[in-house]
Protein backbone atom coordinates (compact mmCIF):
# COMPACT_ATOMS: atom_id res chain seq x y z
CA UNK A 1 0.00 0.00 0.00
CA UNK A 2 1.46 3.40 -0.60
CA UNK A 3 1.96 5.84 2.13
CA UNK A 4 -1.12 8.79 2.94
CA UNK A 5 0.33 11.51 2.05
CA UNK A 6 -0.15 12.55 5.58
CA UNK A 7 3.27 10.86 6.65
CA UNK A 8 4.59 13.96 4.56
CA UNK A 9 2.94 16.40 7.07
CA UNK A 10 4.38 15.71 10.51
CA UNK A 11 6.44 18.57 11.88
CA UNK A 12 10.17 17.96 12.19
CA UNK A 13 9.86 18.11 16.09
CA UNK A 14 7.75 14.60 16.15
CA UNK A 15 9.66 12.96 13.68
CA UNK A 16 8.59 14.68 10.13
CA UNK A 17 8.55 12.48 7.57
CA UNK A 18 9.70 9.39 9.64
CA UNK A 19 7.34 9.76 11.77
CA UNK A 20 5.85 6.71 13.83
CA UNK A 21 8.28 4.69 11.74
CA UNK A 22 11.13 4.27 14.75
CA UNK A 23 11.19 0.78 15.96
CA UNK A 24 12.72 2.09 19.64
CA UNK A 25 10.28 0.45 22.55
CA UNK A 26 10.82 3.17 25.25
CA UNK A 27 11.21 2.11 28.68
CA UNK A 28 7.83 2.18 30.16
CA UNK A 29 6.09 0.08 26.95
CA UNK A 30 8.99 -2.35 27.09
CA UNK A 31 8.29 -3.13 31.19
CA UNK A 32 4.74 -3.35 30.18
CA UNK A 33 5.93 -5.99 27.34
CA UNK A 34 8.07 -7.43 29.72
CA UNK A 35 4.88 -7.73 32.46
CA UNK A 36 2.72 -8.83 30.09
CA UNK A 37 5.15 -11.55 28.72
CA UNK A 38 5.96 -12.98 32.64
CA UNK A 39 1.91 -13.24 33.10
CA UNK A 40 1.76 -15.24 30.01
CA UNK A 41 4.32 -17.64 31.37
CA UNK A 42 2.79 -17.77 34.94
CA UNK A 43 -0.89 -16.98 34.38
CA UNK A 44 -2.61 -16.24 37.58
CA UNK A 45 0.95 -15.18 39.49
CA UNK A 46 0.77 -12.15 41.51
CA UNK A 47 3.43 -9.69 40.23
CA UNK A 48 4.52 -7.28 43.03
CA UNK A 49 4.29 -4.05 40.67
CA UNK A 50 6.28 -1.17 42.23
CA UNK A 51 6.77 0.68 39.04
CA UNK A 52 3.58 2.32 39.62
CA UNK A 53 3.55 6.14 39.79
CA UNK A 54 0.45 7.17 41.28
CA UNK A 55 -1.19 6.70 44.29
CA UNK A 56 -3.25 3.28 44.41
CA UNK A 57 -6.33 4.36 46.22
CA UNK A 58 -9.62 7.05 45.40
CA UNK A 59 -9.86 10.50 46.68
CA UNK A 60 -11.06 10.65 49.94
CA UNK A 61 -15.08 10.58 50.11
CA UNK A 62 -15.15 14.03 50.86
CA UNK A 63 -13.79 15.26 48.12
CA UNK A 64 -16.36 12.94 46.06
CA UNK A 65 -19.03 13.97 47.80
CA UNK A 66 -18.14 18.13 47.24
CA UNK A 67 -17.57 17.21 43.67
CA UNK A 68 -20.74 16.12 42.94
CA UNK A 69 -22.38 18.65 44.95
CA UNK A 70 -20.84 21.42 42.72
CA UNK A 71 -21.39 19.33 39.26
CA UNK A 72 -24.95 20.00 40.09
CA UNK A 73 -24.86 23.75 40.58
CA UNK A 74 -25.97 25.42 37.18
CA UNK A 75 -23.04 28.21 37.74
CA UNK A 76 -20.42 26.11 37.14
CA UNK A 77 -21.85 24.33 34.23
CA UNK A 78 -19.64 27.05 31.95
CA UNK A 79 -16.18 27.57 30.58
CA UNK A 80 -14.21 28.24 33.39
CA UNK A 81 -11.45 29.69 31.21
CA UNK A 82 -8.57 31.03 34.08
CA UNK A 83 -10.91 30.06 36.86
CA UNK A 84 -12.76 32.02 39.89
CA UNK A 85 -11.11 33.30 43.28
CA UNK A 86 -12.39 29.71 44.98
CA UNK A 87 -9.18 27.67 44.61
CA UNK A 88 -7.14 30.92 43.92
CA UNK A 89 -8.03 31.84 47.46
CA UNK A 90 -7.63 28.34 48.87
CA UNK A 91 -4.14 27.97 47.38
CA UNK A 92 -3.03 31.14 49.02
CA UNK A 93 -4.12 29.71 51.92
CA UNK A 94 -2.39 26.29 51.63
CA UNK A 95 0.92 27.89 51.08
CA UNK A 96 0.48 29.98 54.16
CA UNK A 97 -1.19 27.12 56.45
CA UNK A 98 1.32 24.19 54.71
CA UNK A 99 4.32 25.52 53.54
CA UNK A 100 4.36 29.15 55.59
CA UNK A 101 4.53 30.99 52.48
CA UNK A 102 3.18 34.45 53.14
CA UNK A 103 1.45 37.00 51.47
CA UNK A 104 1.02 35.39 48.21
CA UNK A 105 -2.19 37.23 46.54
CA UNK A 106 -4.83 35.28 45.35
CA UNK A 107 -6.16 37.38 42.51
CA UNK A 108 -2.62 38.14 40.56
CA UNK A 109 -0.07 35.54 41.97
CA UNK A 110 -2.19 32.40 41.35
CA UNK A 111 -3.66 30.31 38.46
CA UNK A 112 -4.89 27.26 38.36
CA UNK A 113 -3.52 24.28 36.05
CA UNK A 114 -5.50 20.78 34.65
CA UNK A 115 -2.51 19.58 36.41
CA UNK A 116 1.42 20.26 36.83
CA UNK A 117 1.56 18.19 33.68
CA UNK A 118 0.04 20.67 31.78
CA UNK A 119 1.42 23.67 33.25
CA UNK A 120 4.87 22.33 32.71
CA UNK A 121 3.73 22.08 28.79
CA UNK A 122 2.16 25.35 28.79
CA UNK A 123 5.48 27.38 30.61
CA UNK A 124 7.76 26.63 27.71
CA UNK A 125 5.30 28.78 24.93
CA UNK A 126 5.99 31.94 27.43
CA UNK A 127 9.79 32.07 27.89
CA UNK A 128 11.64 29.65 25.65
CA UNK A 129 12.76 30.99 21.86
CA UNK A 130 14.66 28.81 19.47
CA UNK A 131 18.36 28.84 20.99
CA UNK A 132 17.20 29.35 24.24
CA UNK A 133 18.73 26.68 27.21
CA UNK A 134 16.62 25.01 29.66
CA UNK A 135 18.42 23.71 32.69
CA UNK A 136 16.72 20.64 33.44
CA UNK A 137 17.82 17.94 36.02
CA UNK A 138 18.33 14.24 34.91
CA UNK A 139 16.67 11.94 35.97
CA UNK A 140 13.84 13.89 35.75
CA UNK A 141 10.53 14.20 34.70
CA UNK A 142 10.58 15.89 31.18
CA UNK A 143 7.74 17.59 29.90
CA UNK A 144 9.22 21.33 30.36
CA UNK A 145 11.92 19.99 28.59
CA UNK A 146 10.30 18.42 25.79
CA UNK A 147 8.38 21.46 25.08
CA UNK A 148 10.95 23.69 24.99
CA UNK A 149 12.38 21.83 22.34
CA UNK A 150 9.20 21.59 20.41
CA UNK A 151 10.13 25.94 20.72
CA UNK A 152 13.34 25.47 19.07
CA UNK A 153 15.01 25.67 22.60
CA UNK A 154 17.72 23.01 23.69
CA UNK A 155 17.56 21.11 27.19
CA UNK A 156 21.20 21.42 29.73
CA UNK A 157 21.49 18.40 32.00
CA UNK A 158 22.50 18.94 35.33
CA UNK A 159 22.59 15.36 36.59
CA UNK A 160 21.46 14.21 39.67
CA UNK A 161 24.14 11.90 41.78
CA UNK A 162 24.33 10.64 44.95
CA UNK A 163 27.72 12.54 46.00
CA UNK A 164 25.47 15.85 45.56
CA UNK A 165 22.71 14.61 47.49
CA UNK A 166 20.80 14.69 44.00
CA UNK A 167 20.73 18.30 43.71
CA UNK A 168 22.14 19.87 40.71
CA UNK A 169 25.39 21.53 40.78
CA UNK A 170 24.40 24.90 39.51
CA UNK A 171 28.36 26.20 39.30
CA UNK A 172 28.79 22.66 36.53
CA UNK A 173 27.11 25.08 34.25
CA UNK A 174 29.18 26.46 31.05
CA UNK A 175 29.10 30.38 30.34
CA UNK A 176 28.43 30.05 27.13
CA UNK A 177 24.92 28.35 28.20
CA UNK A 178 24.59 30.41 30.78
CA UNK A 179 24.44 33.12 28.45
CA UNK A 180 21.77 31.41 26.38
CA UNK A 181 19.44 30.31 29.53
CA UNK A 182 16.49 31.18 30.70
CA UNK A 183 15.19 28.22 33.03
CA UNK A 184 16.29 26.18 35.66
CA UNK A 185 13.68 23.59 36.28
CA UNK A 186 13.62 22.09 39.58
CA UNK A 187 11.65 19.27 41.25
CA UNK A 188 11.32 18.38 45.30
CA UNK A 189 10.98 16.30 46.22
CA UNK A 190 12.31 14.35 43.17
CA UNK A 191 11.20 11.93 40.98
CA UNK A 192 12.74 9.45 40.96
CA UNK A 193 15.36 10.16 43.34
CA UNK A 194 13.10 10.78 46.47
CA UNK A 195 15.17 13.49 47.20
CA UNK A 196 13.97 16.42 49.18
CA UNK A 197 15.61 20.06 48.88
CA UNK A 198 17.00 22.41 51.40
CA UNK A 199 16.53 25.99 52.11
CA UNK A 200 20.12 26.38 51.75
CA UNK A 201 19.83 24.97 48.39
CA UNK A 202 16.53 26.64 47.24
CA UNK A 203 18.29 30.16 48.47
CA UNK A 204 21.64 29.09 46.58
CA UNK A 205 19.32 28.91 42.94
CA UNK A 206 17.40 32.20 43.80
CA UNK A 207 20.74 33.39 43.80
CA UNK A 208 21.99 31.85 40.98
CA UNK A 209 18.78 32.28 38.39
CA UNK A 210 19.73 36.19 40.00
CA UNK A 211 22.92 36.33 38.76
CA UNK A 212 22.59 34.56 35.67
CA UNK A 213 19.34 36.31 35.04
CA UNK A 214 16.81 33.42 34.52
CA UNK A 215 13.47 31.94 36.31
CA UNK A 216 13.00 29.16 38.22
CA UNK A 217 9.97 26.49 37.89
CA UNK A 218 10.07 24.58 40.66
CA UNK A 219 7.79 21.36 40.07
CA UNK A 220 6.27 20.67 44.17
CA UNK A 221 3.97 18.12 42.79
CA UNK A 222 5.04 15.65 45.85
CA UNK A 223 6.05 18.65 48.31
CA UNK A 224 3.43 18.25 50.49
CA UNK A 225 4.20 13.73 50.75
CA UNK A 226 6.70 14.30 53.43
CA UNK A 227 7.83 11.64 56.35
CA UNK A 228 8.93 14.60 59.05
CA UNK A 229 8.86 18.26 59.24
CA UNK A 230 6.72 20.71 57.36
CA UNK A 231 6.63 20.67 53.60
CA UNK A 232 9.68 22.95 51.86
CA UNK A 233 8.25 25.27 49.46
CA UNK A 234 10.74 27.06 47.14
CA UNK A 235 8.55 30.05 47.38
CA UNK A 236 9.26 30.24 51.38
CA UNK A 237 12.36 31.17 50.28
CA UNK A 238 13.42 34.89 50.55
CA UNK A 239 13.12 36.52 46.74
CA UNK A 240 11.84 33.47 45.29
CA UNK A 241 8.70 35.45 43.98
CA UNK A 242 10.86 37.91 42.28
CA UNK A 243 12.53 34.84 40.19
CA UNK A 244 9.96 32.31 40.00
CA UNK A 245 6.76 30.07 39.80
CA UNK A 246 6.10 26.51 41.51
CA UNK A 247 3.49 24.40 40.52
CA UNK A 248 1.36 22.33 43.39
CA UNK A 249 -0.84 19.84 42.86
CA UNK A 250 -3.80 17.70 43.93
CA UNK A 251 -3.13 14.62 42.13
CA UNK A 252 -0.33 12.71 44.46
CA UNK A 253 -1.06 14.86 47.81
CA UNK A 254 -5.00 13.91 47.37
CA UNK A 255 -4.97 10.68 45.25
CA UNK A 256 -6.41 13.17 42.63
CA UNK A 257 -4.52 11.45 39.60
CA UNK A 258 -7.19 11.44 37.53
CA UNK A 259 -9.18 14.80 38.27
CA UNK A 260 -6.29 16.81 36.48
CA UNK A 261 -6.06 19.74 38.80
CA UNK A 262 -3.40 22.06 40.63
CA UNK A 263 -2.13 25.49 40.59
CA UNK A 264 0.74 27.46 39.50
CA UNK A 265 1.85 30.45 41.70
CA UNK A 266 4.53 32.97 42.38
CA UNK A 267 5.47 35.82 40.15
CA UNK A 268 2.59 37.45 39.31
CA UNK A 269 4.30 38.51 35.66
CA UNK A 270 5.11 35.19 35.07
CA UNK A 271 1.73 34.06 36.59
CA UNK A 272 0.17 36.35 33.88
CA UNK A 273 2.12 35.15 30.82
CA UNK A 274 0.96 31.38 31.88
CA UNK A 275 -2.42 32.55 32.43
CA UNK A 276 -1.95 34.03 28.79
CA UNK A 277 -0.74 31.18 27.06
CA UNK A 278 -3.33 28.91 29.01
CA UNK A 279 -6.37 30.78 27.79
CA UNK A 280 -5.10 30.44 24.24
CA UNK A 281 -4.55 26.74 25.17
CA UNK A 282 -7.11 25.51 26.93
CA UNK A 283 -10.47 26.78 28.87
CA UNK A 284 -9.78 25.74 32.43
CA UNK A 285 -10.48 22.81 34.64
CA UNK A 286 -14.45 22.04 34.91
CA UNK A 287 -15.36 24.27 38.32
CA UNK A 288 -16.85 21.82 40.20
CA UNK A 289 -13.30 19.81 40.01
CA UNK A 290 -11.50 23.06 40.97
CA UNK A 291 -14.00 23.65 43.76
CA UNK A 292 -13.64 20.22 45.14
CA UNK A 293 -9.47 20.59 44.53
CA UNK A 294 -10.41 23.79 46.74
CA UNK A 295 -11.53 21.45 49.58
CA UNK A 296 -9.07 19.44 49.98
CA UNK A 297 -6.42 22.48 49.42
CA UNK A 298 -7.87 23.31 52.89
CA UNK A 299 -7.87 20.26 54.27
CA UNK A 300 -3.60 19.22 54.25
CA UNK A 301 -5.01 16.51 57.10
CA UNK A 302 -5.90 14.22 53.90
CA UNK A 303 -1.87 14.53 52.90
CA UNK A 304 -0.95 14.01 56.33
CA UNK A 305 -2.93 10.79 56.80
CA UNK A 306 -1.90 9.66 52.60
CA UNK A 307 2.32 10.59 53.89
CA UNK A 308 1.61 8.34 56.89
CA UNK A 309 0.62 5.66 54.71
CA UNK A 310 3.68 6.07 52.22
CA UNK A 311 6.18 6.50 55.16
CA UNK A 312 5.02 3.13 56.44
CA UNK A 313 4.92 1.07 53.46
CA UNK A 314 8.75 2.79 52.61
CA UNK A 315 10.32 1.66 55.97
CA UNK A 316 8.94 -1.87 55.34
CA UNK A 317 10.16 -1.56 51.93
CA UNK A 318 13.65 -0.27 52.60
CA UNK A 319 14.00 -3.24 55.10
CA UNK A 320 13.23 -5.81 52.74
CA UNK A 321 15.80 -4.41 50.85
CA UNK A 322 18.78 -4.05 52.90
CA UNK A 323 18.32 -7.46 53.46
CA UNK A 324 18.85 -8.30 49.91
CA UNK A 325 21.63 -6.40 50.03
CA UNK A 326 20.41 -2.99 48.73
CA UNK A 327 21.79 0.16 49.96
CA UNK A 328 18.31 1.19 50.55
CA UNK A 329 17.79 4.30 53.08
CA UNK A 330 13.96 5.73 53.71
CA UNK A 331 13.75 9.57 51.62
CA UNK A 332 12.33 12.28 53.54
CA UNK A 333 9.31 12.27 51.07
CA UNK A 334 7.44 11.52 47.99
CA UNK A 335 6.57 7.79 47.09
CA UNK A 336 9.83 6.80 45.86
CA UNK A 337 12.90 4.65 47.21
CA UNK A 338 16.01 4.85 44.34
CA UNK A 339 18.61 2.21 44.98
CA UNK A 340 21.61 1.45 43.03
CA UNK A 341 20.84 -1.30 40.37
CA UNK A 342 22.98 -4.57 40.92
CA UNK A 343 25.93 -5.49 38.72
CA UNK A 344 25.24 -8.70 38.78
CA UNK A 345 22.91 -11.92 40.51
CA UNK A 346 24.37 -14.42 42.01
CA UNK A 347 21.85 -18.05 42.22
CA UNK A 348 21.90 -20.49 44.61
CA UNK A 349 23.03 -22.74 42.40
CA UNK A 350 26.51 -20.29 41.51
CA UNK A 351 24.60 -19.27 38.00
CA UNK A 352 26.13 -15.69 37.85
CA UNK A 353 24.02 -13.19 35.91
CA UNK A 354 25.64 -10.02 35.33
CA UNK A 355 24.06 -6.42 34.08
CA UNK A 356 25.08 -3.74 32.16
CA UNK A 357 22.19 -1.20 33.08
CA UNK A 358 19.74 -0.78 35.25
CA UNK A 359 17.22 -1.77 32.45
CA UNK A 360 19.03 -5.02 31.90
CA UNK A 361 18.24 -5.35 36.10
CA UNK A 362 15.00 -4.61 35.71
CA UNK A 363 14.07 -6.90 32.95
CA UNK A 364 15.56 -9.51 35.02
CA UNK A 365 13.61 -8.65 37.93
CA UNK A 366 10.52 -9.23 35.92
CA UNK A 367 11.35 -11.37 33.97
CA UNK A 368 12.89 -13.87 37.07
CA UNK A 369 10.72 -12.53 40.18
CA UNK A 370 7.79 -11.23 38.65
CA UNK A 371 8.88 -7.87 40.42
CA UNK A 372 8.21 -4.17 38.74
CA UNK A 373 10.71 -1.77 38.71
CA UNK A 374 11.62 1.21 37.27
CA UNK A 375 15.31 1.54 35.52
CA UNK A 376 16.95 4.84 35.57
CA UNK A 377 20.36 5.07 33.81
CA UNK A 378 20.47 8.87 32.51
CA UNK A 379 22.98 9.38 35.70
CA UNK A 380 23.97 6.06 36.87
CA UNK A 381 22.32 3.19 37.34
CA UNK A 382 19.46 3.45 39.59
CA UNK A 383 16.09 1.58 40.19
CA UNK A 384 13.14 3.46 41.23
CA UNK A 385 10.16 1.88 43.35
CA UNK A 386 7.16 3.05 44.17
CA UNK A 387 5.31 2.05 47.52
CA UNK A 388 2.12 2.80 45.52
CA UNK A 389 1.82 -0.65 45.40
CA UNK A 390 -2.28 -1.67 45.83
CA UNK A 391 -2.84 -3.28 49.26
CA UNK A 392 -6.22 -2.31 51.03
CA UNK A 393 -4.16 -2.50 54.72
CA UNK A 394 -1.39 -2.52 56.61
CA UNK A 395 -1.65 -6.80 56.96
CA UNK A 396 -1.86 -7.01 53.04
CA UNK A 397 0.89 -4.70 52.82
CA UNK A 398 3.21 -6.87 54.92
CA UNK A 399 2.33 -9.87 53.28
CA UNK A 400 3.25 -7.80 49.62
CA UNK A 401 6.45 -6.88 51.52
CA UNK A 402 7.10 -10.77 53.43
CA UNK A 403 6.84 -11.99 49.60
CA UNK A 404 9.06 -9.68 48.20
CA UNK A 405 11.45 -10.74 50.97
CA UNK A 406 10.77 -14.16 49.80
CA UNK A 407 11.27 -13.73 46.49
CA UNK A 408 14.65 -11.40 46.20
CA UNK A 409 15.95 -13.73 49.27
CA UNK A 410 17.45 -16.79 47.42
CA UNK A 411 19.82 -14.45 45.33
CA UNK A 412 22.88 -12.44 46.33
CA UNK A 413 23.75 -9.82 44.69
CA UNK A 414 26.41 -7.86 43.37
CA UNK A 415 26.96 -4.17 43.36
C1 LIG B 1 7.69 15.27 38.87
C2 LIG B 1 6.30 15.25 38.37
N1 LIG B 1 5.74 16.39 37.97
C3 LIG B 1 4.49 16.43 37.50
C4 LIG B 1 3.75 15.27 37.39
C5 LIG B 1 2.37 15.34 36.82
O1 LIG B 1 1.49 15.80 37.79
P1 LIG B 1 0.00 16.13 37.47
O2 LIG B 1 -0.80 14.91 37.70
O3 LIG B 1 -0.35 17.25 38.40
O4 LIG B 1 -0.07 16.57 36.05
C6 LIG B 1 4.30 14.06 37.78
C7 LIG B 1 3.53 12.81 37.62
O5 LIG B 1 4.00 11.72 37.70
C8 LIG B 1 5.61 14.04 38.28
O6 LIG B 1 6.19 12.91 38.68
Amino acid sequence: MSESYIQNLFAERIGGRQYGKSQAIYKFEKIKRAKRAALARSPGAEIIDLGIGEPDEMAFPEAVEKLCAEARKPENRGYADNGDGVLKQAAARYLERVCGVKGINPETEVIHSIGSKAALSILPAALVNPGDYVLMTIPGYPVFGTHAKYYGGQGYELPLTEENHFLPDLDSVPAAVLKKAKVLVLNYPNNPTGATATPEFFARAVKFVRQHELVVIHDAAYAALVFEGRPLSFLATPGAKEVGLELHSASKSFNMTGWRCGFVAGNELLVKAYGDVKDNTDSGQFLAVQHAAARCFDHPEITEQIAAKYSRRMEGLASVLEKAGFKAQKPKGSFFLYVKAPKAAVKKDGAHVEFQSAEEVSQWLITEKLISTVPWDDAGAYLRLSVTFVAKNPAEENRILVELGHRLGDVRFEF
